[in-house]
């Protein structure tokens, strides 16, 4: 079923928290979609959106959500038929394929699912083409629904750099230093007494994504699997005091030895697959190269491109291995709500949207 201006329904799950808030800010003016459920934990659920939230994402609550009555996020997500999940990992195991079995198609930020052989991990512009594993998890699990999982919210960032040296040149390792901002670990988050004035070089479970991630967003689609990409990639996490941006400092052995106007070139010419440009969440640069000597930096360029935009720069030649840059994403948009968006209009663009919208 439509809605009544014939976008899409869609629910957001954990609506109030962090990333389910940029669900909700970015949804307001979607094309093609339109917010008509929101739940979060027994602690909101049964009160106004607007009441139960502590809105912390610039602008106003879209007046079209405020007043939607929170729901318990274990009962059905109403007249929805895609559903948007920020839930914690833990939560989103139980959760997500209950509504993929259910007939919903589930585009999700968690953690919980990314890794499973038969869950897409992806982000439109790299592999495209792994939206198709929807065919064997239908078969393999019996859905008439799908989930598909957004990366990591720093690996978002990096992966487009290394996407585009991968295609040209070939990766072999990759050591990857990261600066992540305080908005990835949630609201209320990290407590200010640990921050402020602070660098922390811990984030639970973060470096075995970075290790794992990368290997499956550039992996290779055989036989209705993934291969993952034959590379390592050694991670070192830090949380830094910036409220949003990821900044990731990256060296690079390649597969083949290449001047730094090759990989210049290479950074320069990436651009998104056919069909993915033409997608609404789609920025018109997808990766800037920024030549200035001291960018990118979250404050300046996190907001390139509508927080889509991926931003590179300090490419320089590495002693260690062939090449170091530098690159940043707006964590909470590209790294999480944007790119599940992008996501689900890229499933829709690709024909899986499940059987939901027909049976109710
Ligand atoms: N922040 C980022 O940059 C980022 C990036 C990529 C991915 N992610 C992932 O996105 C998810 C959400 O992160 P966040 O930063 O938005 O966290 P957050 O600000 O701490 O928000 C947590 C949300 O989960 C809800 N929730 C908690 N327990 C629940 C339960 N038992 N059942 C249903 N809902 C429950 C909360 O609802 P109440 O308000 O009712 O408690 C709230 O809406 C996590 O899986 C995280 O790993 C985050």
């Amino acid at each position: 079923m439509s809605s009544s201006n014939n976008k899409i329904p869609v629910a957001v799950l954990a609506a109030t928290g962090t990333v389910g808030q940029r669900f909700v800010s970015l949804l307001a003016d979607h094309p093609w979609f339109e917010v008509v459920a929101v739940t979060a934990s027994e602690r909101s659920a049964g009160q106004r959106y607007a009441d139960a939230v502590s809105w912390v994402v610039p602008g106003e609550i879209p007046t079209s959500v405020a007043d939607l009555v929170v729901r318990p996020t274990d009962s059905d997500p109403g007249d929805a038929s895609l559903v948007f999940s920020a839930l914690p990992g833990d939560v989103a195991r139980e959760v997500e394929p209950a509504l993929a079995a259910g007939g919903y198609a589930v585009c999700s930020n968690a953690s919980a699912l990314r890794m499973e052989p038969d869950v897409p991990l992806l982000v439109p512009e790299i592999n495209p083409d792994h939206i198709h594993l929807i065919k064997a998890q239908r078969e393999k699990r019996g859905w008439s629904g799908s989930i598909i999982t957004a990366p990591n919210c720093a690996v978002t960032g990096f992966i487009f750099p290394m996407k585009a040296l991968h295609a040209a040149f070939g990766i072999e390792k990759v050591h990857v230093v990261t600066m992540q901002a305080i908005s990835g670990a949630g609201y209320p988050g990290v407590p200010s007494f640990d921050i402020l004035d602070n660098v922390i070089p811990f984030i639970g479970g973060e470096e075995d994504k970075l290790e794992s991630e990368p290997r499956k967003l550039l992996g290779t689609m055989v036989d209705g699997g993934i291969e993952p990409a034959d590379m390592v990639v050694s991670p070192q996490v830090h949380r830094v005091p910036v409220m949003d941006g990821h900044v990731a400092a990256l060296s690079i052995k390649l597969a083949r030895k290449v001047s730094i106007d090759d990989v210049n070139r290479a950074l320069e010419q990436f651009a998104a697959p056919e069909g993915v440009a033409d997608l609404p969440g789609t920025p018109e640069r997808p990766l800037i190269l920024r030549k200035e000597s001291n960018r990118p930096q979250p404050r300046r360029d996190r907001d390139a491109g509508n927080g889509m935009s991926i931003s590179v720069g300090r490419v320089q030649p590495c002693t260690v291995f062939d090449v170091k840059l530098v690159s940043l994403v707006h964590n909470t948009l590209r790294g999480a709500a944007g790119g599940a968006i992008q996501n689900a209009e890229w499933l829709v663009a690709s024909g899986y949207l499940g059987e939901k919208p027909f049976e109710r």
